[in-house]
């Protein structure tokens, strides 16, 4: 499962920490085996179930996001060097968790791909990505990333990282149709 999951997601190769790498990776094992998910599934999950005729699946989305934020990351360290300090790992870690907890929000469903699951009518994946992240021991820069991410962080401070990750993840949600 592993191995089929490192082929899907690729940017899990970004994050340089070892350790991180590992951890950010078996959060994503533990959600799919809570939530019975396969890793070809990934790409049959709409990414929101708040759009409808949704052509970007839960893979495409995380991806996207990924590499938006190690792009922005870059462009910015290239523009502003010393000036500008910034984690590349926590963020990337921050991209590559936020929405691992879609994985228990949302359950298979054969017709969709993804139905709302009863863990979800609870807690929003925010959340659950927080509980995975912290059963694996990430830092709390990380799960600050996935804390914040979406609108449960409108009004706290967000980090640097959780920045730029906010608004890579918006670009690519509002850009097909997402809004709130
Ligand atoms: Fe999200």
């Amino acid at each position: 499962m592993k191995h089929r999951l490192l082929a899907l997601l690729p940017e899990f190769r970004e994050i340089h920490d070892d350790t991180l790498r590992e951890n950010v990776i078996a959060c994503w094992l533990d959600a799919m085996n809570r939530g019975g998910w396969a890793p070809d599934d990934l790409g049959s999950i709409p990414f929101s179930l708040l759009i409808e005729d949704l052509d970007v699946s839960f893979l495409d989305h995380v991806r996207a996001c990924a590499k938006l934020s190690a792009a922005i990351h870059d462009l910015l360290a290239d523009h502003y060097g010393d000036r500008l300090a910034l984690n590349r790992d926590h963020l990337i870690a921050g991209a590559l968790i936020a929405d691992v907890g879609k994985l228990l929000e949302y359950r298979p469903d054969a017709e969709k791909g993804a139905a709302k699951a009863e863990h979800g009518r609870y807690l929003r994946h925010p959340f659950s990505s927080v509980g995975l992240g912290w059963a694996r021991n990430l830092p709390d820069e990380v799960l600050h990333i996935a804390a914040v991410h979406s609108k449960e962080g409108a009004g706290f401070k967000r980090s640097r990282e959780a920045i730029i990750f906010h608004h890579a993840d918006f670009i690519d949600f509002q850009l097909f149709g997402g809004g709130y």
